[in-house]
């Protein structure tokens, strides 16, 4: 699972079910989770007569948040059994786009109270509802007696019983299928990978949508030539089509790959290319910095020989 959106059901500014949602979030560092507050999508009592007049922007907005994610972790607080309004009025504006908005993707549902059952009663009928909205209920979880089993200042929840089952909700809805977060390095590998097998989509797609790459030269460039600045992923695109017309690869050697910083990845090692149009073999050793962002390369710098290939690339006449 790429990205799981987790929001809390209250409106309350000091919300101890926020409190749990980032405790989660802290908790499995290794999982894409994104925290939403989900008062900055505020929309107004449901209405017939606001619905006829057009869907609120915030509602459209989180909507389309809700699509991009795969998965949803929402602690909901408990108001009179039930919950809380306003969770409900929000999940009754998105039900009216699509009444299964959830679209077949795992939810796991928590809730914490002061109160000792952890506002569990809500829970059961907030499970029963997620399937009518298209959300596969993996696991519940409640914390009770808040302000004795939860650790304000530190963010962590005290008991490690309680503690064992957080993580068996998390790992039941984490399922088999659901994969960890690629590192950085990881990210970058993958790349590779998909360059050494040939595989030129998969290669596209580790390029994020607003991509900077400088080939060699920080330069404007003509579309045909290699070297110079392409942006976004259609010019990526343009970057792996002009690597390919060029060169046809004999030998890509990675020996290093390595987090340099928070984000840069740098890598290096040595490649022969044959130069189509001369003939030549152009050898060198290269270096390529990538900064990393939601899972793709954000920025990405290659260095090599360039006067080896200008060498390569003349033609000689006999
Ligand atoms: C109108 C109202 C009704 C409540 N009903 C319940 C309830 O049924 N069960 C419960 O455990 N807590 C109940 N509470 C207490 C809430 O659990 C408590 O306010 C909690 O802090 C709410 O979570 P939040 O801080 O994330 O908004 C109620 C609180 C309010 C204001």
């Amino acid at each position: 699972m790429k990205k799981i959106l987790a929001f809390s059901g209250s409106n309350s500014p000091d919300s101890i079910n926020e409190k749990l949602i980032h405790s989660v979030i802290n908790r499995y560092p290794n999982y894409d989770i994104r925290f939403i507050d989900l008062k900055k999508f505020e929309a107004p009592m449901y209405s017939p007569l606001i619905q006829a007049k057009g869907i609120p922007k915030s509602i459209q907005d989180l909507y389309s948040i809700f699509q991009e994610s795969e998965g949803f972790v929402i602690a909901s607080p408990e108001h009179n059994g039930l919950p809380s309004a306003f969770l409900k009025n929000t999940l009754d504006w998105l039900s009216v786009i699509t009444q299964r908005f959830f679209e077949e993707k795992p939810v796991l549902l928590l809730s914490t109270s002061p109160g000792a059952t952890g506002a569990r009663t809500h829970l059961l009928q907030l499970a029963k509802l997620i399937p009518l909205w298209g959300g596969l209920l993996k696991a519940t979880y409640s914390l009770g007696d808040f302000d004795r089993t939860f650790n304000i200042d530190k963010g962590v929840i005290k008991d490690s019983l309680e503690l064992q089952h957080l993580d068996k909700a998390f790992l039941a809805f984490v399922d088999s299928k659901v994969a960890p977060k690629k590192t950085n390095v990881e990210v970058v590998q993958a790349y590779f990978n998909a360059f050494q097998q040939g595989d030129l989509e998969a290669v596209l797609n580790v390029f994020h949508p607003d991509c900077y790459i400088v080939s060699v030269k920080e330069e404007e460039r003509p579309a045909e030539q290699l070297h110079g600045i392409y942006r976004t992923k259609k010019e990526a695109q343009q970057f792996l089509n002009n690597i390919v017309t060029l060169f046809e690869t004999k030998e890509f050697i990675v020996e290093n790959v390595m987090e340099a910083a928070d984000n840069l990845v740098v890598a290096k090692g040595s490649f022969s290319h044959l130069v189509r149009s001369s003939g030549k073999l152009f050898n060198s050793n290269w270096v390529q910095l990538c900064v990393i962002e939601d899972e793709m390369i954000k920025e990405y710098r290659f260095y090599e020989d360039s006067a080896a290939l200008i060498e390569a690339s003349t033609t000689e006449y006999v």
